[in-house]
């Protein structure tokens, strides 16, 4: 049985980030958890400032989204509510380009101001097309608040109201974020290692 001293030690262990291998690829360090929690409850509060008064419906895109929804819904302190929305098109490394459609979305947002919650904006063709599904039910306002975007890769202009992390157009892992479903535990985030 552990003693208190020991458990102690495994609860205040510095949290070391290394290389790590998952699937068929290695990812290296990237944005360690506290400098990710650091900006997601400053977007948070920038968030909350500009929704005083307005009873925003955040709308969480999954999977990839669940852990960066968590968080920055926990720091936002005017009313709100959440629902959490499924729509894929991503396959290992590659986007297939292919959407399907907007699955969960039960809440009426006719006139109602609505928050895109992304973990990461690529091509931007997913996040097109949410929004048109969103435009299409008559909300008086939708905003983006995506964790982390890829502005290189962008095909078609999608305006992020609430951006993260701008980053080069490398594949990344963590906080949510998988490669082949795997690794969406991680809690920093890692890119993948070509050297
Ligand atoms: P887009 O339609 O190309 O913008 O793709 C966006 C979706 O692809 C995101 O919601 C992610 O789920 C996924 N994605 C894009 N880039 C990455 C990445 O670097 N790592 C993991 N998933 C990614
Ligand atoms: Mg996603």
């Amino acid at each position: 049985m552990r003693s208190a001293w020991q458990a102690a030690y495994v609860l205040l262990k510095p949290h070391i980030m290394e290389k790590i291998q998952v699937l068929d690829k290695q990812f290296r360090p990237y944005i360690p958890e506290a400098e990710v929690k650091k900006r997601v409850a400053a977007m948070a509060a920038q968030i909350s400032s500009d929704m005083e008064g307005r009873n925003p419906l955040f709308v969480a895109i999954l999977n990839g989204a669940f852990v960066f929804a968590a968080d920055l819904f926990r720091d936002i302190s005017v009313p709100a509510e959440i629902s959490f929305v499924k729509v894929s098109s991503y396959m290992g490394t590659d986007t297939t380009g292919s959407v399907s459609d907007l699955i969960g979305l039960t809440e009426d947002i006719a006139g109602r101001t609505v928050i895109v919650v992304e973990d990461i904006v690529d091509t931007g063709l997913s996040m097109k097309h949410v929004l048109e599904m969103l435009q299409a039910k008559k909300p008086a306002e939708v905003r983006i608040a995506a964790l982390l975007l890829k502005p290189d890769k962008l095909e078609v202009p999608v305006n992020i109201d609430y951006c993260g992390f701008k980053i080069p157009n490398d594949f990344i892992l963590g906080y949510g974020l998988d490669y082949d479903g795997y690794g969406r535990n991680l809690r920093d985030i890692y890119v993948l290692d070509t050297k």
